[in-house]
């Protein structure tokens, strides 16, 4: 339960969520506070006054202390404790102004509940688990061999049969149980033909049992790290999932290194071809996992030896790159991959600094161009389970659709170029700390309001950022439908720059990277190609299933490019389609949220081969019509207005105004 927000004198109302600031309140329901530094606390623009109710006290070094003891309160940093009243100083209105309309609400990144909506059918029990056993020492009388020792207190004191061992864990075996006076602990992992003990160590550490999970993209590459002991011992029975967010305990992410071979897979390829090109590849985007896994682990604080599992998603080609495999065939007619299917790799063998008992698990592919990602994604998303007929939209630098229910899926895939992920645009970074995420404008004085992941000094804009700034720019009449800027404004914030016309964001004095944050015209050239080609496949595809957007019971959109992506500002201009806001929901990273679910669960495993041999993948290079589709949508938000009628509706009103 949130509390409810008045704000004076635009005389707006609206209800909080527990942990939203003032000024998140402000952005949703379209009052105008002036808020130049993302957040952070450090402009002292946004003051504002609390004329009834309780709120938060933070420290504000920017308001002086009669200022506090009056009411005053920074609204970037300040929450309600009650239902309050807020007034906007004169000082902290450009003018008197409202933005015209209330945000229809922010997509938030999915719950634990949500994901229990989600996919169902499964129980939280990990492929890869440790046992702790007390031996009786050998004696005379009772001398069997080490290993038959263990395999019996396997079975006297967990059940286990037939189990097999690594001759790694062998080797070291004898020693190691009489070093460790015979109390040891064993990692079993499930493999097809059983259980495998892959490793011994000194004493109890059951406790300590953890996976690394990696979705590998074209642009990003990001990891997570997971406590599979815990998920084991407090996960609840049956198939509730609540602990899956819970287990994750760090998170981390960093552009992939082959960026700078190539922004696309195709030239990724290219460059793979060339003498020591597919070496230099694999050991960069290595590396880069590698970094990863070392910043997840100081975060988190674990050691490195007690990691045991790890799960890497990827499409096919950085699959293909990840492990030092030849993509050459891959962009050759008739464009096929070396394998969908790859067995478990010893993670040393990649050269993933983790125990030399830790295997990855590779998930399944579809097709050159539909990798182990989307089949990840439409796990973690439950599209293979439900009746409903479902669209799910994977939006990075490789655009990924799937359409389909539990009875048939149909796939298709996109280059839409790396802007979701803040490749290609001027100022544009990955959503992390200090990235614009939010963006509103005012219509009349064009002055913005500002708010950044981590509520940091701005350095540069994210994906979700970029989508919501674009359409503030359209429906305040800054920009005009085919993405060019309006130069008879009377603002400084619309100005000649190096690249053309472009707006500015934020001053140098104001942000931390201290120079002007500008959005250019061809930063927005950028996003109209890049929605085009995603919205303009999804057509395609859907012509194929003889459908319209309008028969979709659900629009699942996936994507790292942000925590939020606003629905509205998303169909203004024209990534998303128009139809219901209740039809859509966000996973954020899906590729993420699969791996982490399989890692959890040994009985994922079989789900995701299944979706891997269930899915139809079309080419659409192979459709003339995807290139007049792609045409048709580069226009804010695209040329057909009857396929948009209620954004139209929202746009003319706005010109009206
Ligand atoms: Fe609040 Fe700058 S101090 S936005």
């Amino acid at each position: 339960m949130g509390y409810k927000v008045r704000f004076e004198p635009a005389g707006r109302e609206m209800e909080l969520a527990p942990d939203e600031t003032i000024l998140q309140g402000a952005m949703s329901a379209g009052v105008h506070i002036n808020a130049s530094c993302g957040g952070s606390g450090t402009c002292g623009k946004c003051k504002v006054k609390i004329i009834k109710g309780e709120t938060t006290v933070p420290p504000m070094p920017m308001l002086q202390a009669w200022e506090v003891k009056e009411g005053y309160r920074l609204a970037c940093m300040t929450k309600p404790l009650t239902d309050i009243v807020v007034e906007i100083p004169v000082e902290s209105q450009i003018d008197s102004s409202v933005l015209r309309r209330e945000r229809a609400g922010f997509a938030k990144v999915l719950s634990p509940q949500d994901i229990h909506q989600l996919v169902g059918g499964w129980t939280i029990d990990p492929t890869v688990f440790k046992r702790y056993l007390e031996l009786p020492p050998a004696t005379k009388e009772d001398n069997m061999s080490d290993l038959a020792r263990i395999y019996r207190a396997l079975k006297q004191e967990y059940g286990f049969d037939r189990v097999s061992t690594d001759f790694r864990a062998i080797k070291k075996m004898s020693k190691l149980l009489r070093d460790a006076d015979w109390k040891v602990t064993v990692t079993m992992v499930l493999t097809r033909r059983g259980h495998k003990l892959v490793n011994i160590e000194p004493g109890d550490t059951v406790e300590k049992n953890y996976s690394i999970v990696v979705d590998i993209g074209t642009t990003t590459v990001f990891g997570q790290l997971l406590n599979l002991h815990e998920c084991q011992v407090f996960g609840c029975p049956g198939f509730d999932v609540d602990g899956a967010e819970r287990y994750t305990l760090a998170v981390a992410s960093d552009y992939n290194p082959q960026i700078s071979y190539g922004e696309d897979v195709i030239s990724r390829i290219v460059y793979a071809l060339k003498p020591g090109g597919l070496e230099r590849l694999q050991e960069v985007v290595v590396r880069s996992i590698n970094k990863i896994i070392t910043e997840l682990l100081k975060m988190a604080n674990v050691e490195r030896k007690y990691v045991s599992h790890m799960v890497i998603a990827g499409n096919t080609t950085m699959t293909q790159l990840f492990l030092g495999m030849n993509p050459r065939y891959i962009r050759e007619d008739p464009y096929v991959p070396t394998a969908n299917f790859l067995p478990p790799v010893r993670a040393i063998h990649a050269g993933i600094e983790l125990g030399d008992h830790v295997h990855i698990y590779m998930f399944p592919m579809v097709a050159s161009y539909l990798g182990g990602d989307i089949v990840s994604g439409v796990l973690g998303s439950g599209i293979f389970q439900r009746d409903d007929l479902t669209l799910y939209m994977d939006i990075g630098t490789n655009g990924e659709i799937v359409l389909g229910n539990k009875d048939w899926m149909m796939s298709a895939s996109c280059s839409a170029g790396p802007a979701f992920e803040g490749g290609g645009i001027k100022f544009g970074m990955r959503a992390t700390r200090g990235a614009i995420e939010q963006v509103r404008i005012s219509p009349d004085t064009y002055e913005p309001m500002i708010m950044t992941i981590g509520r940091a000094r701005a350095k540069g804009i994210c994906g979700s950022g970029l989508i919501y700034m674009v359409a503030e720019l359209l429906e305040t009449g800054i920009i005009d439908q085919s993405g060019k800027f309006m130069h008879t404004l009377s603002t400084n914030r619309v100005r000649k720059g190096e690249d053309g016309y472009e707006y500015v964001l934020s001053w140098a004095g104001e942000n931390a990277i201290g120079q002007d944050i500008t959005l250019t015209e061809i930063d927005i050239d950028n996003l109209i190609r890049a929605k085009g080609a995603i919205y303009a496949g999804c057509k395609v595809l859907l012509n194929q299933a003889d459908m319209t957007f309008n028969d979709l019971d659900r629009l699942i959109v996936a994507g790292g490019f942000g925590h939020y992506i606003d629905l509205e500002a998303a169909k203004i201009i024209g990534l998303l389609p128009d139809i219901p806001e209740e039809k859509f929901m966000f996973v954020g990273n899906g590729s993420l949220l699969g791996a982490r679910l399989l890692s959890f669960s040994k009985d994922l495993l079989k789900e995701a081969e299944r979706i891997a041999n269930m899915m139809t993948n079309i080419e659409l290079s192979n459709f003339p019509s995807f290139m007049d589709e792609y045409v048709a949508a580069m226009f804010l938000p695209h040329t057909d207005e009857t396929a948009f009628p209620n954004i139209m509706k929202i746009i003319k009103a706005e010109k009206a105004a």
